[in-house]
């Protein structure tokens, strides 16, 4: 049998991703919290409530048990309508309670890599508009300053927008996220505003701190044409493609917006970004649909035989994360894996989804490819925006209504790779027998 162990380069960073909302529990004062309320937004009417209590001073376990687990980074983001809970008012305790945590890190040896938005807007910001209102631009921009004044002693590590283009399809195209709105022409406008507003951050971000790395966690969906012989199946990829995958990252490059039938000129957000975040779940097939003409004519699914979760919303497509991280080469930065996981509630898939999605990211590794980093999605269960508490991607399984926490043999393997900085044949032949032949044919 083979024995073998691949390994990262010195240095690597292993961790785990989160978000404010979907841990913290409590956050009464954002968009989130009102359609969370609303009757039919949240499948089975389920409540981010207390969450995984970090405000609560849960984070201190959590961050023990990833420590312990090896992991030597981890990505955060900092609740907007905490800090700013009106236009008017800082709030001084908030602002500590996050330099807190991030001493937590830090004195558990761990690097801390902050995102400024992942989903949530203040209330108060929604009022005026939300993202579909310019004056969010130097709303954000100061935002961003007071943050990073507050917390740069922690860290140099910085992702503006969490998934921009996940959240403007998700909220301006599906309707799924507030506000619920399915109007693709009005998502246009937001990408514009989103573009500007991450190239003021940017910039106040490095005025404040020159050695700062700045960046976005771009969503990437791998798609391949249903029928590679069929032209209208490549024409419903290609726009989906570009639409969702490649407008917003092409304009941090060149400072244009292509978007169909329209260009914009965003000339501030040229070169934009010091390292590509990548966020990778899937890949799916498209078919040229005429009954989805929301979705651009394009129905997304999993093929027959496809390694789908038990939920169905991810499949474990390796080979997809590849492509990803290649397509990401064109960006010419260092690539930095913000997300990578799947819903699983119980452990059966994840296993070999971990060990597969590392085996393709150590393959780029071995071109020279500059993968600085790898966040897997996530730590402990938590609140799954519109599917609530139904979908589980945590390392730990979480009770939410007792906070007991359970892990998972995902977390056991994880943690092997992490203080490994690689992954070996022992460690598939432990936790994922099942795929062995297929990662080490002999
Ligand atoms: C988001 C996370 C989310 C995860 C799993 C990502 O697109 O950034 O907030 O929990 O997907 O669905």
């Amino acid at each position: 049998m083979v024995q073998a162990t691949i390994h990262f380069p010195r240095g690597f960073l292993w961790g785990t991703a989160t978000s404010a909302h979907q841990v913290e529990g409590n956050n009464t004062n954002n968009d989130w919290y009102r359609w969370e309320q609303q009757e039919g937004r949240i499948i089975n009417g389920h409540t981010s409530g207390l969450a995984c209590d970090w405000w609560g001073g849960r984070w201190k376990e959590d961050f023990d048990r990833a420590a312990k687990a090896g992991q030597n980074a981890h990505r955060l983001s900092v609740e907007w309508s905490r800090i700013q809970p009106a236009p008017d008012r800082w709030d001084e305790d908030a602002l500590d309670h996050y330099r807190m945590m991030l001493r937590g890190l830090r004195e558990r040896g761990m690097t801390a890599m902050v995102t400024l938005h992942h989903f949530t807007n203040p209330i108060w910001l929604e009022e005026q508009g939300g993202w579909e209102n310019e004056a969010v631009i130097p709303h954000f921009e100061k935002f961003t300053c007071i943050v990073v004044e507050a917390l740069k002693e922690y860290t140099t590590l910085w992702c503006t927008l969490n998934e921009p283009n996940g959240y403007l399809a998700v909220s301006y195209a599906l309707g799924l996220w507030p506000p619920g709105k399915k109007d693709i022409k009005l998502s246009f406008q937001v990408t514009t505003n989103q573009v500007r507003a991450h190239a003021a951050a940017y910039r106040a971000i490095h005025r404040i701190q020159p050695e700062a790395r700045v960046g976005i966690a771009f969503h990437y969906r791998s798609m391949v044409p249903s029928h590679p012989a069929f032209p209208l199946d490549h024409w419903a990829r290609g726009i989906q493609h570009r639409l969702l995958n490649e407008t917003f990252p092409r304009a941090l490059v060149d400072g244009i917006l292509r978007f169909p039938f329209k260009r914009v000129k965003v000339p501030e957000a040229a070169n934009t970004q010091d390292y590509f975040g990548l966020n990778y779940y899937t890949r799916v097939r498209v078919a040229f649909d005429l009954r989805v003409p929301g979705q651009l004519f394009g129905r997304q699914f999993f093929p027959a035989g496809a390694d789908v979760s038990s939920k169905g919303y991810n499949a474990n497509e390796p080979e997809g994360f590849f492509e990803a991280m290649k397509w990401g080469l064109q960006f010419k930065i260092p690539i930095i894996i913000t997300e990578n996981g799947i819903e699983d509630a119980e452990d059966t898939i994840r296993p070999r989804y971990i060990a597969q999605h590392i085996q393709q990211m150590w393959r780029g590794v071995n071109f020279n490819w500059q993968v600085k980093g790898y966040f897997h999605w996530t730590l402990v269960d938590n609140f799954e925006w519109e599917r609530g508490w139904n979908h589980r991607f945590g390392l730990w399984e979480l009770d939410e209504k007792t906070q007991i926490r359970r892990k998972r043999p995902s977390a056991d393997l994880y943690a092997e790779i992490c203080r490994e900085n690689g992954l070996s044949t022992e460690m598939i032949q432990k936790y994922c027998p099942e795929v062995m032949q297929k990662m080490f044919p002999v």
